[in-house]
């Protein structure tokens, strides 16, 4: 492996860019050599950007790099992570592991066959600076009761189906809330209201979801895809002693002309502009050291079982999460 890992991305769309922007400019111990994307007119451009070569195919790209990092569409994570596998590649795969639990479960397979865990997932948030100050912080307020959680994007990034709100954006969520309880799920409903205004006829939003886990605590998530006024992430820790509110992650108040307040983002980028660039130096360093960082291809399929068993629960009451017993690999 080289001093500088050569990096490949797969996929230069919103958050492929991003990546592969903050790669070359924010993160070091590494470089972005090759890049791949189906619109190879996307792909040329960031290339002359960034100055890196354009792979002819995924296949070309990942054999090409040192490391790579997967940002395609949610549809292509589980096939390309398991050219990843074969190949023996570090990598960095975008949430969700996969949409359906089957995809999810080959990827796990084949990284406990292989012996060697080399899946990171980008699950970003465990390295947001809120998110960390609120998991060290539980323990000085005892045993987490309820976790009220409100995630409201300006509009909803690839069209609205109920279905994806909770596979593709509220599997933040589910990873999320498991991580800071050290906890798992083992119930899940979701309760529909009126939709609102901007909701396609048969779709549903927003939503809440309501989680139980094996240690008695209520997780409880506002989904709202089509909020508009901006981008939202907040979390609040209810626990046996005391409360630990997040807020929604803004760090500068302003008080100017009679008013105070702050700027509400229009995207995630600029909410988690940071745990992205966390996430990345870690995955770098981590991969350095042949390890991996963050979250891993087990955490991805437990987010996936836990987002179908929540799509499966609409309409039906309260729906059993059953987590398979955990691989060795990721003990
Ligand atoms: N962690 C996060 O907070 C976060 C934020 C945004 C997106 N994402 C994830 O990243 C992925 C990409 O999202 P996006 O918003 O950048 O989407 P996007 O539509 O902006 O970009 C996707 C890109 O993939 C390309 N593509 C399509 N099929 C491909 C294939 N077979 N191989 C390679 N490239 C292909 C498209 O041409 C496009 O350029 C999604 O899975 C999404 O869930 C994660």
């Amino acid at each position: 492996m080289s001093q500088v890992l050569q990096i490949g991305v797969i996929g230069t769309g919103n958050i492929g860019t991003a990546h592969a922007r903050s790669l070359s400019h924010e993160v070091s111990g590494a470089e972005v050599a090759w890049l791949f994307d189906a619109d190879a007119s996307r792909a040329a451009d960031l290339a002359a950007e960034l100055g890196a070569q354009l792979a002819p195919t995924v296949e070309d790209l990942v054999v090409s790099s040192d490391a790579v990092v997967i940002a395609s569409p949610d549809a292509m994570h589980a096939e390309q992570a398991l050219l990843c596998l074969a190949a023996h590649r570090p990598t960095l795969c975008e949430k969700p592991l996969a949409p359906t639990v089957e995809e999810a479960t080959t990827v796990v397979d084949a990284e406990v066959d292989l012996g060697r865990r080399l899946i990171s997932l980008g699950f970003m948030r465990r390295f947001d600076p809120g998110y960390m100050a609120l998991k060290s912080g539980i323990p000085a307020v005892g045993r987490p009761l309820v976790v009220h959680n409100v995630h409201r994007n300006t509009a909803a990034p690839y069209g609205l189906e109920t279905a994806l709100t909770l596979t593709n954006s509220a599997i933040h969520e589910f990873d999320i809330n498991r991580w800071l309880l050290d906890d798992e799920y083992t119930s899940v409903q979701v309760i529909t209201g009126e939709p609102g205004p901007r909701t396609p006829d048969g779709e549903l939003d927003p939503l809440l979801v309501v989680l139980t886990t094996r240690g008695g605590a209520l997780v409880e998530i506002e989904v709202f895809m089509n909020a508009w006024y901006g981008y939202e992430v907040r979390c609040e820790v209810v626990a046996s002693d005391g409360t630990l509110d997040m807020g929604d992650g803004s760090y500068i108040t302003r008080r100017a002309s009679r008013q105070i307040g702050h700027d509400v983002p229009e995207l995630w980028l600029g909410r988690f502009e940071d745990a992205y660039r966390r996430q990345l130096q870690a995955w770098v360093d981590a991969t350095h050291l042949g390890k991996t960082s963050g979250a891993t291809a087990w955490d991805g399929l437990v987010a996936t079982i836990s987002a179908n068993a929540a799509v499966a629960a609409i309409g039906n009451g309260a729906v059993r999460i059953d987590i398979p017993d955990r691989p060795a690999l990721y003990a």
